[in-house]
């Protein structure tokens, strides 16, 4: 006798067997059929009953008449948005547990997919193994009675964008990871990564997030305040703690009490200060310049860095207690280099951005210019790319960014390649040459500063590094050519950390 049979009639078969205590039930709202498709068919062979909704009015009315155990809701729906029928479910079953699937490259939507009460969130196209995991989990939970979901519905609608984008398989984790660290109000976190690819958004991302959002988010950049003044910025201090303390004045943790310090550039921290932050940490008091009493504090760390500061620990420049404290949260950002899959997705949320900035209406770039895009490394990461594209919607006077107002500049390791060091299109051997009619050195100098303040938005500390001049001497030649107030501010970085908060910082930040 012949048992050959067809999978898909094993597996039905094989869940009619299940007792239907197990069997669960899911609704698949969704208006691509191959997406159903797929999906039922996976749910189908782990023995679920699969419910299909092509609109989101009639997913509601399903959820309503089938009870399911889960929803897989596609945010983009013909008929409404994805998003107000996620509220709208949670509304009526808060318990319900929903994925989201999306093919925006928004971190806003995922962010706002998880305030609403979502329990996952899944980039399209997906891998059905991915979703697969994430039912598993979801089940699981359901199955051993823990998955007590608190009702977020009636978590705040207000909603502040985000900036940061990319629907690269890293990114979408990221936007999980930065959700989870909001959520959970732990005291430290760490983010790495080199410099431009994110860190200053990322910690926005977390605090605007967060329960502390109301509250301010205080930034202190390590690297640009003396180290003498370190210390009174960070804790303030009383009348007549030095010469000219004159008042008594609040640092940087008063000024955030309740809300975030983001101890940005960690890594140039001096170590007497690490020792006090360490402190700070562990008892959570800390005390005022020239204080006699200790001061309680309720503020998240978030610190920052481009450096290794494993290394630096090695090498004694770094504490290893603060470093194993900070490093108990820690969030790893790629370099651009390698999640380029992202490079799409910004360059489209750039331009848009950039249109609405600059009342352009640029509509794409070439299919070669992306190519170009793609095979470059970024060493400045994404903060390079968004310069790129700045820089090409300004000269372009087409609807499409083309090839020839790409200018990318290569690092080091391309530079030494025969990549292109100044300027656009030069082949190899021409990356530095002597024009016949000469060259005004000073001209040259003083675009080279120009540019290095340009692609590290007016940061002395890094263009000076970047261009391997000391800041006193950056400063100099700043003044000498006109430079002081170039490029015009657009950055929070720079502005005196005891006065911004986040709000500040949201109007302020570009991109
Ligand atoms: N995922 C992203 N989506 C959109 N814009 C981004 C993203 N990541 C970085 N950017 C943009 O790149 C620039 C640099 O970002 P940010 O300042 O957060 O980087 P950083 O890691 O703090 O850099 P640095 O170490 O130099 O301070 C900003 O203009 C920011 O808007
Ligand atoms: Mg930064």
């Amino acid at each position: 006798m012949d048992f050959l049979i067809s999978k898909d009639i094993f597996y039905d078969n094989l869940s009619r067997m299940i007792p239907t205590m197990n069997k669960k039930t899911v609704l698949i709202i969704d208006h691509e059929n191959l997406v159903c498709w797929s999906l039922a068919k996976m749910l189908k062979k782990r023995s679920c009953s699969v419910e299909i909704a092509n609109t989101g009015r009639d997913g509601l009315l399903r959820a309503m008449h089938c009870q399911p155990d889960l929803v897989i809701l596609d945010a983009a729906l013909p008929d409404v948005d994805g998003l107000d029928l996620l509220e709208e479910l949670k509304d009526n079953i808060p318990e319900l547990p929903v994925i989201v699937m999306t093919s925006s490259y928004h971190s806003n939507l995922a962010f706002q997919a998880f305030k609403l009460g979502a329990t996952d969130y899944v980039g399209k196209p997906f891998n059905i193994d991915m979703i697969e995991k994430a039912i598993e989990k979801i089940f699981s939970r359901q199955d051993t009675a823990q998955d007590v979901q608190p009702s977020r519905s009636k978590l705040r609608k207000k909603y502040e964008p985000d900036q940061l984008v990319g629907n690269c398989p890293s990114m979408v984790e990221l936007f999980k990871t930065i959700n989870l660290c909001a959520q959970n109000d732990c005291k430290t976190i760490l983010v790495l990564g080199e410099s431009g690819t994110g860190k200053e958004l990322v910690t926005h991302a977390i605090h605007d997030q967060s329960a502390r959002r109301d509250a301010p988010l205080v930034e202190v950049n390590c690297a640009s305040i003396p180290d003498n003044l370190l210390e009174n910025e960070l804790f303030g201090h009383e009348k007549g703690a030095y010469t000219d303390a004159g008042s008594r004045e609040i640092g940087v943790f008063e000024a955030a009490e309740g809300g975030t310090v983001f101890l940005d550039e960690i890594g140039d921290m001096p170590l007497n200060m690490q020792a006090k932050i360490l402190k700070v940490i562990e008892n959570r008091k800390f005390r005022r310049l020239g204080g006699q009493n200790d001061i309680a504090t309720n503020v998240r760390i978030i610190a920052a860095t481009n450096q290794d500061l494993n290394a630096m620990v090695q090498d004694g420049r770094f504490r290893g207690d603060l470093f194993y404290r900070l490093n108990m949260m820690c969030i790893s950002l790629k370099p651009l280099r390698e999640r380029k899959k992202c490079i799409p997705s910004m360059v489209e949320y750039f331009i848009d951005r950039l249109n609405g900035e600059y009342g352009r209406a640029v509509a794409g770039i070439s299919s070669e210019a992306l190519r170009m895009l793609m095979a470059h490394n970024w060493p400045g990461n994404v903060r390079e790319l968004r310069n790129a594209i700045e820089r090409a919607m300004m000269l372009e006077q087409g609807k499409i960014i083309s090839t020839d107002h790409i200018c990318i500049y290569p690092g080091a390791e391309n530079a030494r390649n025969g990549g292109c060091v100044f300027g656009c299109n030069m082949s190899a051997e021409s990356a530095i040459v002597l024009p016949p009619e000469g060259i005004s050195l000073e001209e040259v100098e003083k675009e080279y500063i120009k540019q290095a303040l340009a692609r590290y938005e007016g940061n002395q500390t890094k263009a000076a590094k970047c261009l391997g001049l000391s800041i006193d001497t950056l400063r100099y030649r700043r003044k000498k050519f006109g430079l002081d107030n170039y490029p015009a501010k657009t950055s929070p970085i720079s502005a005196p950390a005891d006065q911004k908060t986040s709000r500040d910082a949201q109007q302020a930040v570009p991109g």
